[in-house]
């Protein structure tokens, strides 16, 4: 039997008995939630402002994050790109399928820490993250659907009517709060809870090797210009040398068509990279040892090179197998696990 069933069951039990079973007492619409910054950490660029964070809220944006329905074909979900086993990346695709099987030219990010993100994608098309999911909504190679379509079809299920008007007061469904509500949820996405942030502030279970430990030298000097910690990432955008492909993506130029801007993309997070292989904006590298391949050995020189990397980076086998180990420690098993980010049944 399973634990929803028992549960339910049990709760039965207890009407019977009792006339009186509250079946999810921390579910309770009314209350608010609060979003914590680590300590240590910069404020984040997106505090909800204009959006109060509520338990009923983020549900909702979950369950609209999960749902088909925001595709025209009812078939793909922003969690069939973004999975949680994944870090919210999709493991395994350099490029992901959306309807028809459709192919983008993008490798999908994973999703965690984007309150602290200025802009959204690869090249920062998007500026704020109650807008950003028009896109991938809208976009033919993902959900291929538009936004007034999404509404007319989530309005005609009641259990919606009955979520919206329990966080917003009323039964309107429109866009403006389905995008606040998927806000929700995707602002709450908040990975620290590897082994290194519990190194970092002591916490239980931070202990750290010598060969991690030096790994971490090896990444304050090699690596932190661009991937910086707390979140490593300043989320800038930089070229760090890849060879341009055929499909010659210029990056940050398409939003801003400056030529000081080509083959510039926003730095990613070394966190969680256990579970979001391939790496890059095009998934072109499958493993760590190829991407610090590309590092040593593979930077091609052009324009925009950035200046850190203008002499590329020299690493020991020593070097490298430290820094190996301590990008290890960035992985976080308890956010990739975390209940509270799952699809409901
Ligand atoms: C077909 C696969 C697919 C679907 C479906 C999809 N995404 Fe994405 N997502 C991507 C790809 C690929 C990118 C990177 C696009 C780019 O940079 O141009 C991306 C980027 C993003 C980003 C920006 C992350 C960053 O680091 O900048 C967010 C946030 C996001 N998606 C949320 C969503 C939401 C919310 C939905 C549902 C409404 C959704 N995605 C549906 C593939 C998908
Ligand atoms: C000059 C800035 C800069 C430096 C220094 C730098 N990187 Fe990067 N890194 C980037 C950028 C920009 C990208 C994304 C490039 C792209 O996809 O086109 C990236 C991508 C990556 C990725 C892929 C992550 C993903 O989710 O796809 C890894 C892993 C990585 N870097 C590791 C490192 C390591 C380890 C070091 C130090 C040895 C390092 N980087 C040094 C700028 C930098």
């Amino acid at each position: 039997m399973n634990k929803f069933r028992s549960s339910a069951l049990l709760c039965l039990f207890i009407l019977v008995v009792t006339a009186g079973c509250q079946p999810d007492a921390d579910l309770d619409p009314q209350t608010s939630i609060t979003f914590h910054t680590p300590g240590g950490w910069p404020e984040p660029a997106y505090k909800f402002e204009g959006n109060s964070l509520s338990q009923a809220g983020f549900e909702l944006g979950k369950k609209i994050f999960y749902d088909p329905r925001l595709s025209r074909d009812n078939s793909v979900s922003c969690g069939s790109c973004h999975q949680q086993f994944s870090a919210f990346a999709q493991l395994g695709h350099n490029f992901s399928h959306g309807v028809d099987n459709k192919l983008g030219n993008r490798n999908s990010p994973a999703l965690f820490n984007l309150n602290w993100h200025h802009g959204f994608f690869w090249d920062g098309g998007s500026n704020h993250i109650e807008v950003q999911p028009i896109n991938p909504i809208q976009n033919p190679v993902e959900m291929d659907e538009n936004l007034n379509n999404v509404v007319a079809k989530l309005a005609q299920d009641p259990e919606y009517k009955n979520r919206f008007q329990e966080v917003f007061g009323d039964e309107t469904i429109n866009s403006q709060r389905m995008l606040k509500a998927l806000a929700q949820f995707m602002g709450m996405l908040v990975s620290d809870h590897s082994r290194y942030d519990k190194y970092i502030t002591g916490a239980p279970g931070g202990s750290m090797s010598d060969a991690e430990l030096r790994g971490l030298s090896v990444y304050r000097s090699k690596c932190s210009g661009c991937h910086t910690d707390p979140l490593f990432s300043d989320y800038s955008y930089r070229n760090n040398g890849l060879p341009v492909t055929a499909l010659n993506d210029s990056g940050r130029a398409r939003i801003t068509l400056l030529a000081e801007d080509m083959h510039k993309f926003k730095v990613p997070s070394l966190r969680n990279l256990r579970y979001t292989a391939p790496y890059m904006h095009d998934g072109r590298f499958n493993t760590l040892n190829q991407v610090l391949d590309h590092y040593t050995s593979g930077i091609v020189s052009s324009a925009t090179l950035d200046p850190l990397l203008q002499n590329g980076i020299t690493l020991s086998a020593a070097e490298r197998s430290d820094l190996l180990e301590f990008l290890n420690t960035l992985n976080d098993d308890e956010f990739i696990s975390d209940k509270r980010f799952a699809q409901s049944e």
